[in-house]
């Protein structure tokens, strides 16, 4: 059993173990007088949770949160603990999820509603009776965003070491979305607990609608990104297959882009900007005539010249698209060289966008490592050997060197020397 398998099981048990009590405790402490209370907002709690909005990594989000910040005011900790932690249990097991997952899950909301149930009373006032609300506001928000920190970092430990990735990464991978989305649902609760308060009980409900609506919007937008994105990738893929001797590359350069990247320590976000960027890298190539991008030998200098616009045909394309915006520029400049003799600028060194840079590498050696109509496949050994060569002139010396230890790493893998 390796280090990082002992430190996921060892968290794993430490979590449920205490989800465990908690959620004993909170059966000791249930009012059986007010069974119909208990059961009302256990199924309400599992219907929310039994509809998820994926992120983009590993995360999900439901909009349980908002209820479960005005149980906690109006019900007490332990109300709380007791419905989020029996809803998402049945929801997941409803949801065939597995019981590793009902088990953590479960936990992670019990301990979060304890430890944010913990901070509101110690910082409401000692004699607060009822919800007063330019008392509470602050112990209330400072509970929200502790409810939310707690839940998000114990879900983010667990992806992290189930997955191998370091924790700063993983809890940069879906924060903007999830936590300060979800932060923003607080004051839906802070009005549900205004309005049972304040008026009739049951008033709470009319938030339910615009809850819902919120919900669908964003589960809407989420959708629409994806789709962006999952449309351009399809038809980079085709314009991969338009030639037999190039099926499948964009993805491979994705796959070499985003391991170089993690190699050199980027940032999470630049290494995904690397993935998506070489999956669409040559899309620009839509415009170049089969002729061309089929011609079985070397190209004529006018074909090399029409050859040479798609990288500015691919930036084009994608220049409407938001989600691209960002990595434009790797697309542009992934033919550039070190020594200002690539296209289509003739960009050198530093000029040239580290991104581009990276691509540049993980094309070429995908390139050097797939058969042409006019020469065959290198082995790996050669193309490495080619990168070398070219380090420093063709490539930029900190980017091959990273492949380098990508390669060797992946060669221990395979069990190569
Ligand atoms: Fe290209």
């Amino acid at each position: 059993m390796g280090v990082q398998d002992l430190r996921f099981k060892l968290y794993f048990l430490i979590v449920n173990l205490i989800g465990l009590l908690i959620f004993l405790y909170a059966v000791i402490n249930i009012d059986l007088e007010q069974w119909y209370l208990y059961l009302f907002w256990v199924i309400i709690f599992t219907v929310i949770e039994m509809r998820p909005i994926s992120l983009n990594n590993k995360g999900k989000f439901t909009i349980s949160f908002p209820l479960s910040l005005a149980l906690l005011l109006i019900y007490g900790t332990w109300f709380c603990v007791f419905v989020s932690g029996l809803g998402s249990a049945i929801s997941d097991i409803r949801g065939k999820n597995g019981w590793r997952k009902v088990l953590f899950n479960g936990s992670q909301f019990k301990i979060s509603a304890l430890v944010a149930g913990a901070v509101y009373v110690k910082l409401s006032p000692p004699a607060a009776k009822g919800f007063v609300l330019n008392e509470q506001i602050v112990p209330f928000v400072v509970a929200a965003f502790t409810y939310l920190a707690v839940n998000y970092l114990l879900v983010r430990v667990i992806i992290s070491l189930a997955e191998g990735i370091p924790l700063f990464n993983a809890i940069k991978m879906d924060l903007k979305i999830s936590v300060l989305f979800e932060f923003s649902f607080a004051p839906i609760g802070l009005l549900m607990v205004i309005l049972y308060e304040y008026t009739e009980p049951w008033s709470m409900l009319l938030l339910v609608p615009p809850l819902l609506l919120a919900r669908n919007s964003f589960e809407y937008y989420l959708k629409l990104i994806k789709q962006a994105r999952t449309t351009i990738e399809l038809l980079a893929d085709v314009i991969d297959k338009r030639d037999p001797y190039t099926a499948s590359h964009s993805t491979r350069v994705a796959d070499y882009a985003e391991k170089i990247g993690r190699e050199m320590g980027l940032p999470y976000e630049q290494v995904e900007k690397l993935g998506m960027a070489g999956r669409v890298h040559d899309l620009g190539k839509i415009a170049i005539s089969d002729d061309i991008l089929q011609k079985p030998g070397r190209l004529s200098d006018e074909e090399f010249a029409k050859m040479k616009t798609h990288p500015k045909t691919g930036y084009d394309i994608l220049s409407p698209l938001e989600i691209y915006k960002d990595l434009l520029s790797y697309v542009l400049y992934h033919h550039e060289r070190m020594d200002g003799k690539g296209y289509p600028q003739g960009l050198n060194s530093d000029c040239i966008p580290l991104g581009a840079r990276v691509l540049a590498v993980a094309d070429g050696f995908d390139a050097m490592t797939s058969d042409r109509p006019y020469r065959n496949a290198k082995s790996g050994e050669e193309a490495v050997k080619e990168l070398v060569k070219n380090r420093g002139e063709q490539f930029d010396p900190a980017v091959v060197d990273a492949f380098l230890r990508v390669w060797e790493k992946e060669g221990q893998t395979r069990g190569e020397t």
